[in-house]
């Protein structure tokens, strides 16, 4: 099989199914050809998703409810390739095992300043210009409901996030500074789409800013990357503080089929794009 023309193939696949069932109200009998070819279709489509969960390293939960969804309307592929239309970037899976290169560095960061609706702890936080512009509006909004959101860290270029990384290893040894701390390369802080919200420690769990980032941030397209409970998956302990901007096209999409987890939208999206 070709496997760069699989999506298309896909695609088609599931518009040609959704069409054959809304004309399934006729009164003409039931053609046994066509229950045949529709078997096939479901099977293709069941097999095919199966296989990108598994190379995922997917719970098998998603791949059944995917497929439900995926069988019933071609709206998941849909939204999956307007994702894909747009900055990649956005949707880079960057964890333990995929770094960017060292001397990766945006094009378009910007200052973070006082006189927004934001706090800032620092004066030299900087962070890529839509991510800035939508943390504006973010914290505007979480004004109005009387929250104020501080921000402590943002963009870290891979040698800043090496002096971290390294303070870190130094302070807890180096087992306890993995569990929370990038190696250089392998932070999203390098990718200027990622706040740390201050405090920056487990206490900020318990403030109204992180109540109401975990009610409202996924709206303003923002992700919290290392959810509790998940260590097993991002490699990372639970960082109440950390968001990361991706869009609300991709955060909806977390939510709506990655029960939330933006690790697992991320590891199927690089897993179907190599497909
Ligand atoms: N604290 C996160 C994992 C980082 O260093 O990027
Ligand atoms: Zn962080």
């Amino acid at each position: 099989m070709n496997s760069t023309k699989l999506p298309l193939v896909l695609l088609i696949a599931l518009l040609l199914f959704s069409c054959n069932r809304s004309t399934g109200q006729s009164n003409a009998p039931p053609d046994l050809s066509d229950t045949i070819d529709r078997h096939a279709r479901e099977a293709f489509v069941e097999d095919y998703w199966r296989f990108i969960f598994e190379q995922a390293g997917l719970p098998d939960r998603f791949a059944r409810s995917i497929i439900i969804s995926v069988l019933d309307s071609p709206e998941f592929v849909m939204e999956l390739l307007g994702i894909l239309e747009g900055d990649p970037y956005l949707y880079l899976l960057v964890d333990k095992q995929n770094p960017l290169p060292m001397d990766y560095e945006p094009d378009d960061l910007i200052a973070l300043t006082a006189g927004g609706s934001f706090r800032i702890t620092r004066n030299d936080l900087t962070l890529r210009t839509i991510p800035a512009r939508s943390l504006e509006e973010m914290a505007r909004a979480a004004r109005a409901d009387g929250v104020v959101l501080t921000v402590g860290s943002a963009y870290r270029s891979g040698p800043r996030q090496a002096e971290i990384y390294d303070w870190n290893v130094r302070t807890y040894g180096q087992e306890a500074a993995d569990r929370h701390s990038a190696r250089p390369g392998m932070s999203q802080h390098q990718l200027g789409l990622v706040v740390d919200f201050s405090p920056i420690e487990d206490s900020f769990a318990q403030t109204p800013a992180s109540a109401w980032l975990v009610e409202n941030a996924s709206r303003f397209g923002w992700s919290l990357s290392y959810p509790d409970g998940y260590e097993h998956v991002t490699g990372y302990r639970w960082e109440s503080w950390h968001y990361r901007y991706m869009g609300r096209d991709i955060t909806s999409f977390i939510d709506n089929y990655f029960d939330g987890i933006q690790q697992y939208a991320l590891q199927f999206i690089q897993v179907w794009q190599q497909q």
